[in-house]
């Protein structure tokens, strides 16, 4: 079965997570998950701290397998895929932004943007080269295409992990904590990024964060409580005892 729904970028219909199944170390971690995210929409995910929100997201983004239930990204069923056809379909349509941006510190910034399009296709066109440092200007970083990542501060860092999680064209974002490290400022100058990009891209963002100001600037708040989905609705509407994280 597939979803015809072309504007629907992610669907989990219950999905559960159990690490270790089968032995004394059994957890189960997410419960019968069912969500929708369509095109250009702007999501924070959220919840107290082991509360599943990161085992979520890597299941979303095929870094991790669910133990049941089904996961379609665009209209692709991923249960039964490949390894391999796990991996083409993660490169293809999702980016993906850490709390820890994961650069390669001796690369520069331009380096570091193209590393998914090189992984995936050798050495980069033209065309992509002109995209990355497009990207790298978006997000404020003209001056520093050609630095070092381990030369930035932490924010430009965090950026220059934006323009690369976008660089693929990605049909879906997923970012675990990426303001987590931040500076109030600097987060929410790098929030605004991904607002615009949201807007100007239409692609869907799914963003986990434990900050409430920023999660009320997402039109969407996914909560969950013990591996359980508590409130899926509009940001302005969550109740007040579910704001705290
Ligand atoms: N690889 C693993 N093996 C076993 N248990 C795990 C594994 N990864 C996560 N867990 C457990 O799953 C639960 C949820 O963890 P998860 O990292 O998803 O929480 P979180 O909501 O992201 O928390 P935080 O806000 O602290 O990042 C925790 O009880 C954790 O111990
Ligand atoms: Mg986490």
């Amino acid at each position: 079965m597939s979803n015809q729904n072309q504007q629907v970028v992610l669907q989990l219909n219950k999905i559960n997570k159990i690490f270790n199944p089968n032995t004394p170390l059994a957890n189960h971690v997410l419960h019968d998950i069912s969500l929708q995210v369509s095109r250009g929409e702007l999501v924070a995910l959220v919840g107290t701290s082991g509360s599943g929100k990161s085992t979520l997201l890597n299941v979303m983004g095929l870094l991790d397998v669910s133990s049941s239930g089904e996961l379609y990204i665009q209209d692709h069923l991923t249960q039964g895929l490949s390894e391999q056809q796990r991996t083409q379909l993660r490169s293809e349509s999702i980016g993906f932004v850490f709390q820890f941006h994961h650069l390669i510190n001796a690369f520069s910034a331009l380096e570091n943007v193209l590393m998914p399009l090189m992984l995936r296709y050798g050495k980069p066109s033209k065309e992509q080269t002109e995209y990355a440092k497009y990207l790298l200007n978006e997000v404020g970083l003209s001056k520093f295409i050609y630095k070092p990542t381990n030369k930035l501060s932490g924010g430009q860092q965090q950026r220059v992990a934006i323009a690369r999680a976008l660089v693929s064209r990605p049909a879906l974002v997923l970012a675990d904590e990426p303001t987590g490290n931040l500076d109030t400022q600097t987060a929410d100058e790098v929030f605004n990024l991904f607002e615009r990009f949201n807007i100007e891209h239409q692609c869907a963002i799914v963003i986990v964060t434990h900050d409430p100001r920023l999660s009320a600037r997402c039109p969407r708040t996914i909560r969950l409580d013990d591996g359980r989905i508590v409130y899926d609705g509009a940001s302005v509407d969550l109740p007040t005892n579910f704001q705290a994280t």
